[in-house]
């Protein structure tokens, strides 16, 4: 039985009381001193609403597409690659989302198969890094596209930034005797987390079976993760070998400056999403929303504009549809979900979510979220960076 949750914030209190501490710890990230992942919050918090008293509508039609794909409110799952939150893990969550009308990112360091997820949410996106040879990349978008993958998303910021100031939690090459040894009273004290891996019985997997080797070897998370760092950062002329290659839709997240932007839709992307990657990446880089109204500007006409991190409730993602959005990516709030109640849990936040962008719209006296503009915020002198 799950119980129902009223905010994003209830369902964190509730994920950090049934997760063991360690990966609780590793869904929360953030890297160094935590600038860029406190930023991403306080820059919701920095903008004002302005409520009017009369006239606009009672309901209110949010659906949109994403490149291509239906989305019946502008939220996308952004993908994310952890583990062990929850036995069913993305499969959980394209449930979720599916039950929702919402389309889903699935990271290429996901612990379930592309197939069981797309089962059970036609509408995925698979994400991939740079990383490996071209080889390497040619057959996993070439798996993805033989699966159904409705696009790609290259995800271009990751910086190997390891160290945080609250220190980072142990996680194991593998689970075996040694792992479940070390875990055990963490997980004795969170019973529940440990119950649900017990009657599925599974245990944790770190194995990342979307990027297999060319012989089929499925590799660790560790190994996956190894040849990326390895791997050196791409040209724009790779990006765009990258896109033709796929001949579909790619939408390149991880661009945060106006030039980046720029160069992407040179390249061809559908999309890009600006984003720090919820601040786990370079730390000391502003919120996306800062630099959202200067990429929505300069390249809004070209290509889909998203944003992603620190989105936790509905005004949330109504400001920065004010502020050039297309749509939204969400990370952390349905990992929060996830943890707290499964698929359950999913479709809370997603449900969380649109009754705020309701309320919000609802407040503003507007008829529908595309008539909303920065003329409905108080966005503070020196908010945005150029
Ligand atoms: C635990 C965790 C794992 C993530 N893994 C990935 C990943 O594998 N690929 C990727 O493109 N982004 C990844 N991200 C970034 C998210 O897709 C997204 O950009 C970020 O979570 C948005 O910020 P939010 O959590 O405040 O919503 C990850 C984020 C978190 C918190």
């Amino acid at each position: 039985m799950s119980r129902w949750f009223e905010s994003v914030e209830v369902a964190r209190r509730r994920a950090q009381r049934r997760l063991p501490a360690s990966v609780y710890s590793a869904l929360k990230a953030g890297s160094e001193h935590g600038d860029s992942y406190a930023d991403n919050l306080a820059s919701f918090s920095e903008i004002g609403l302005i409520p009017r008293a009369a006239g606009g509508s009672a309901w209110f039609d949010l659906s949109t597409t994403v490149m291509g794909q239906p989305a019946s409110m502008p939220v996308v799952i952004s993908p994310t690659g952890v583990q062990a939150v929850h036995p069913e893990g993305e499969v959980a969550v394209a449930r979720g989302a599916a039950e929702r009308g919402i389309p889903m990112g699935l990271s290429s360091f996901a612990s379930r198969d592309l197939r069981d997820v797309i089962s059970a949410n036609p509408s995925v996106f698979f994400q991939m890094y740079w990383m490996g040879s071209r080889d390497d990349m040619v057959r996993w978008m070439e798996r993805a596209r033989d699966l159904g993958a409705k696009g790609l998303i290259l995800t271009l910021d990751w910086s190997f930034s390891h160290s945080r100031d609250w220190g980072s939690p142990y996680i194991p090459e593998r689970v075996d005797r040694r792992a479940i040894l070390t875990y055990l009273p963490e997980a004795m004290i969170r019973p529940r987390w440990a119950l649900g891996f017990a009657r599925q019985r599974r245990i944790p997997d770190l194995t990342v079976p979307n990027v297999a080797a060319a012989d089929g070897t499925v590799p660790t998370f560790f190994g996956a993760y190894g040849t990326w760092m390895q791997t050196p950062p791409p040209t724009w002329e790779d990006i765009a070998w990258f896109v033709r290659t796929w001949a579909g839709e790619v939408m390149v997240k991880g661009v945060w400056h106006v030039d980046d932007a720029r160069r992407a839709v040179d390249a061809g992307a559908a999309a890009i999403s600006v984003s720090n990657h919820g601040g786990n990446n370079l730390d000391g880089t502003p919120a996306p929303l800062r630099a959202l109204p200067a990429v929505a500007r300069a390249v809004g006409g070209e290509v889909e504009v998203l944003m992603d991190g620190g989105i936790r409730r509905g005004s949330d993602v109504v400001k920065a549809v004010a502020l050039g959005a297309r749509a939204v990516m969400i990370g952390r709030a349905y990992l929060w979900g996830l943890a707290a109640e499964g698929q359950a849990g999913v479709e809370n936040v997603l449900d969380v979510l649109r009754m705020g962008i309701e309320s919000t719209l609802r407040g503003l006296r507007v008829d529908a979220l595309s008539e909303v503009t920065p003329a409905n915020l108080i966005v503070p002198d020196g908010f945005t960076r150029p």
